[in-house]
């Protein structure tokens, strides 16, 4: 399962990248705003920080956008900014038209805001090429979330749709696990919850045994 980092913030993908090697970045406007820079000048800096890798990095059109044409030709104007990019649309008759659309001129798309298997199954047939359920989201409202991708898996299995889902909005370790389990290709998530991914209170334990053992023992 590849590993996206969830942020418009230069320095967060750099270190992201250093030590992580992420495959990738996805930004919203909420990330945007968090960043604290005009929409120009992050993403032209996300672009520097992948430059000559193949990492791609979802950058969102404008949200009130919701005629097709004009979503594409936002979108075809980020992508001229950078190979890297994959377009982001909002899930929506007219998001999967301007997908079809966007695919249509080779330009990569990320349907986001997937709720539902029927609008993964339109951003698929639109030829997206990443398809993005917001997992933390609905399970803020009281669904199941690893049910979603896991039937989003299914049906993309069954049709052969090459359209890869990034399990998105993951809020903690568990849903980094479920998302893995349940067939995601990707998933993405704030640089604090991967953070917090890599510890164990077991660990910690463990480790606290080992020293001592470690200190007990005679050296050389
Ligand atoms: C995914 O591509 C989105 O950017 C993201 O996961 C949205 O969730 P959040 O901003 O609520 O974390």
């Amino acid at each position: 399962m590849k590993m996206f980092l969830d942020s418009a913030k230069t320095d967060e993908i750099k270190r992201a990248i250093e030590m992580w090697d992420i495959d990738g970045v996805t930004t919203n406007p909420r990330h945007v705003q968090g960043s604290g820079k005009p929409l120009l000048a992050v993403i032209e800096e996300i672009a520097e920080l992948v430059a000559g890798t193949d990492k791609p990095v979802s950058v969102e059109v404008d949200p009130h956008l919701t005629d097709w044409e004009k979503i594409v030709a936002a979108g075809l104007e980020l992508a001229g900014i950078s190979p890297n990019f994959v377009i982001k649309v909002g899930a929506g008759e007219p998001g999967f038209r301007a997908v079809r659309e966007l695919t249509a001129q080779g330009v990569r798309a990320n349907a986001t805001l997937i709720f539902s298997v029927s609008q993964a199954w339109h951003a698929a047939r639109a030829g997206a090429a990443y398809i993005s359920p917001f997992l933390g989201w609905k399970e803020q409202h009281g669904d199941a979330a690893d049910s979603l991708v896991r039937e989003v898996a299914a049906m993309l299995a069954s049709y052969d749709y090459p359209s890869q889902i990034i399990a998105a909005a993951i809020r903690n370790s568990r849903q980094i696990a479920e998302a893995a389990l349940a067939g995601a290709h990707c998933v993405t998530a704030a640089m604090a919850v991967y953070r917090d991914s890599f510890h164990n209170p077991y660990t910690n334990m463990g480790e606290r045994i080992f020293q001592n053992a470690w200190d007990a023992t005679p050296k050389p």
